[in-house]
């Protein structure tokens, strides 16, 4: 494998150190890659919906290759909408990350199939009932993140995995704290509570399972929990 090629700061440079895995600068979702590791299962079928740079891609698409399967990822490669940072909103950067995601997952595409758009219109071409696991990562607001989980329903498997970031409701005691104001936002303080948290994905999720979720930390990657729902 290469070296990751990173963007910050809208320059793509290559960069030096190397992990152990042979990648560099990675922002990692340990969390994902950790639970994907403990479930991991002969030909698994998942599905990425946001995948920027393929920070997170890179670190478990070893496991698909590993299980003869078959990944499908979703993104406009865009950035999010009322994002800061790398992952800024900005229509003129859509070429130059779609390029850096296929550099950095050189040598995995045979199993990638990628869908370049909004992820509303994009999940319709994964066929129905064919993930053992998929993780929702793309806009936070509160009706795309809703969106995106009613439409990858119906994908899921009988026994599949859905999973989604930045859960920022770990202890979840917050929902009475969001007002309607905070939903179709990224990321927000909630002076109710005093905490910053991506409300849209918060109520996204309850809307759809309540509380009947389990979630997971993730302090050794990008130190945003996420949630998991078993179907
Ligand atoms: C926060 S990044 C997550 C990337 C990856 N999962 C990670 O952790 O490194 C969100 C990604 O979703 C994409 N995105 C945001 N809104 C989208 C939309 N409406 N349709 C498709 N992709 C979208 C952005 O382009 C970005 O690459």
């Amino acid at each position: 494998m290469v070296g990751q090629l990173y963007l910050l700061s809208g320059e793509i440079t290559i960069a030096k150190n190397k992990n152990k895995n042979n990648m560099t600068n990675l922002r990692p979702i340990k969390a994902l890659t950790n639970f994907l590791i403990e479930n991991e299962k002969e030909g698994m079928t998942m599905a990425e919906i946001g995948v920027f740079d393929g920070s997170t891609t890179c670190d478990y698409v070893d496991l698909i290759r590993k299980n003869n399967g078959k990944l499908y990822v979703v993104d406009w490669f865009k950035g999010n909408v009322g994002a800061g940072g790398v992952h800024e909103y900005n229509p003129d950067k859509e070429k130059e990350v779609l390029e850096i995601f296929k550099e950095n997952l050189k040598g995995y595409l045979d199993l990638i199939e990628i869908y370049n758009g909004p992820s509303h219109e994009m999940i319709q071409n994964i066929p129905n009932n064919s993930l053992d696991f998929c993780f929702i990562d793309a806009d936070h607001r509160y009706s795309f993140v809703f969106k995106d989980i009613e439409l990858m329903i119906p994908k899921m498997k009988k026994g599949g995995i859905m999973m989604g970031h930045d859960y920022d409701d770990f202890d979840k005691n917050m929902i009475s704290f969001i007002k309607d104001e905070y939903l179709e936002v990224d990321w927000v303080h909630v002076p109710e509570c005093n905490k910053w948290a991506h409300c849209g994905v918060i109520k996204a999720v309850y809307d759809h399972f309540g509380y009947d979720i389990e979630c997971r930390q993730d302090f050794d990657g990008q130190n945003q929990p996420i949630w998991i729902k078993r179907f």
